[in-house]
């Protein structure tokens, strides 16, 4: 799950700037409560959802920053988990982050075809966005999910046994929908 992204420069002046709304930063509270007094590192991935779904898609250095702030503690604690985990980004993306498998169930049936298949339908290379800001296409490792290859996920959705076929109904429905398409929502985080 490493993330190869690298890290965008911090600025000072954007990082006055940053804020969540209300409703995430309430859904942050539960989060952190559900942990001992002095726990609340381990709110941390959660809580990265949440403001990156606060935050069109990705994580800048100053979302990082107020993240640390808010779990009080050191940024560079923030930073090197975000950095790590695929699921969360660095630079800019589109809507949504199309996710394929790379790892072995899913490459020895057909991962690499889908990644083809997907950047030239999408006219895009793994790692880049579409120009319209809809799409971005990433390669990951795998997703737990290898009894169903190929498979990619967008968001909080899996799409599994892959076909052709399959690939255009989801680009589709997600153009047709035209809707960032995140991790989490904060209905999911309250209801439980
Ligand atoms: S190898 Fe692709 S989900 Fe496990």
């Amino acid at each position: 799950m490493s993330n190869e992204q690298g890290v965008k420069k911090f600025d000072p002046e954007k990082r006055k700037t940053i804020r969540f709304s209300e409703p995430a930063l309430e859904s942050i509270q539960k989060i952190i409560q559900r942990y001992p007094a002095g726990k609340q590192k381990s709110a941390m991935l959660p809580v990265l959802h949440i403001a990156q779904a606060e935050s069109d898609g990705w994580l800048s250095p100053e979302v990082l920053d107020y993240v640390a702030e808010i779990l009080g503690l050191l940024p560079v604690e923030v930073y090197e988990v975000a950095s790590f985990y695929s699921m969360y980004n660095l630079k800019p993306v589109g809507k949504c982050v199309l996710e394929v498998c790379q790892t072995s169930s899913c490459w020895t049936r057909g991962a690499e075809d889908v990644v083809e298949y997907i950047g030239k339908k999408l006219n895009i290379k793994a790692g880049e966005t579409t120009s319209d800001g809809m799409f971005t296409l990433k390669t990951v490792e795998c997703l737990g999910s290898c009894g169903t290859a190929p498979m990619l996920q967008c968001g909080a959705e899996y799409h599994e046994n892959l076909t052709e076929e399959r690939i255009d109904n989801l680009i589709e429905r997600y153009r047709k929908e035209d809707r960032r398409r995140n991790y989490t929502d904060l209905d999911f985080v309250n209801s439980n």
